[in-house]
């Protein structure tokens, strides 16, 4: 375990790596970490995994969905900006929902499929507005944002090791930080809030059997040794795909920004406006021929189970895009094999 937390460390260049049995624990460890209390507000990019919001919605908080930009696929900062100047007010450097009365405690990046947000402008929101900054790297271990690693600016970031992930350690997660005491007690409630002494065995608080077991350590331990050959493996992958869909048209492979580098988790290709209504016969064929492409999350705002969160009134970009994203195979195991004889020969 601490071989694993070590490497994590080294890799991210994260100060405090605890480990979890889940990206979602870990989620919902950090939300208990920065003291998200009962009807306080997150704001959420609403084309997200449901594990950001569960989390939330766990610690009795209000999940707040907002609107994603085009070109990071994450929340789009700037109409962020713009909806809290006009829906928030400050009192003692907190910020309050104007309409709800709430206080907004905090703001949950996502690195949608691996693709860094701009975070100097998540750090300008953080900053203005008073709020704890949380990034949800789950899907995003191997990127980095103007050469940190993700998951890093914020009072706390989350990884995910789940079978799914560029590395896996069967299930599994991370909460990185730079803070000792947050890493301190999201260590304790993760273990139950444990306290033990020679003459007691007992428990200071309502605490979380959270932790990462030791054969599910080993097992990220030896992940996390060929992390750069899955890595380059995957830029192959996603190589290959620009040169197949250079000249198809009304189709693009999703490029990120410039300056940021993505893990390539999953790669996306994003129909043109002009044939989004081909996107579930595009999907239907391609899975009749075995070719596991996939739709993105529902949008959170149309879950029935958040039927009484927060949104902002526009969320015209994440609406265009739901119908427009299919995932395309982003690993095979043919290619990976493939992959690595060659690398071996
Ligand atoms: C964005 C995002 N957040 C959180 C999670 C939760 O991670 P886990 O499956 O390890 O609980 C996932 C993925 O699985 C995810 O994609």
């Amino acid at each position: 375990m601490k071989m694993l937390k070590k490497k994590i460390s080294n890799y991210t260049g994260s100060k405090y790596v605890v480990l979890t049995a889940s990206g979602s624990s870990a989620l919902h460890l950090s939300f208990l970490c920065i003291g998200l209390k009962k009807n306080q507000e997150v704001l959420i990019p609403n084309l997200n995994y449901v594990a950001t919001s569960n989390a939330v919605y766990q610690c009795g908080g209000i999940p707040h969905f907002v609107d994603i930009d085009e070109k990071t696929l994450g929340m789009d900062f700037y109409k962020l900006d713009n909806y809290l100047e006009k829906n928030t007010r400050i009192k003692n450097k907190t910020c309050f929902n104007i309409k709800t009365g709430r206080e907004i405690k905090a703001f949950v990046p996502m690195h949608t499929f691996g693709n860094p947000v701009n975070i100097d402008l998540a750090k300008k929101i953080k900053k203005k507005y008073h709020l704890k900054l949380v990034e949800d790297a789950a899907e995003a271990i191997g990127s980095f944002y103007k050469k940190k690693h993700v998951g890093t600016f914020g009072d706390c970031g989350v990884l995910s090791f789940n079978g799914n992930k560029t590395i896996t350690s069967g299930n599994g997660g991370a909460l990185l930080t730079n803070s000792k005491n947050l890493a301190k007690i999201a260590h304790h409630l993760s273990s139950t809030a444990k306290v033990v002494t020679s003459t007691k065995f007992t428990h200071d608080s309502l605490g979380y059997n959270y932790r990462l077991s030791n054969i599910n350590s080993a097992l990220g331990l030896a992940q996390i040794e060929k992390l750069k050959s899955f890595l380059k493996y995957k830029k192959n992958i996603y190589n290959q795909y620009k040169i197949q869909f250079k000249n198809i048209p009304l189709i693009k492979i999703f490029e990120c920004q410039k300056n940021y580098k993505t893990n390539n988790w999953l790669i996306t290709a994003i129909l043109d406006k002009r044939i989004k209504n081909l996107k579930n016969r595009l999907l239907n064929e391609a899975n009749k021929k075995s070719i596991k492409c996939r739709p993105v999350w529902e949008l959170l705002s149309r879950l029935k189970i958040y039927d009484k969160a927060v949104r902002m009134p526009d969320l015209n970009c994440s609406e265009d895009l739901y119908e427009r994203i299919i995932s395309v195979p982003s690993t095979s195991k043919q290619t990976l094999i493939k992959f690595y004889n060659e690398k071996n020969q």
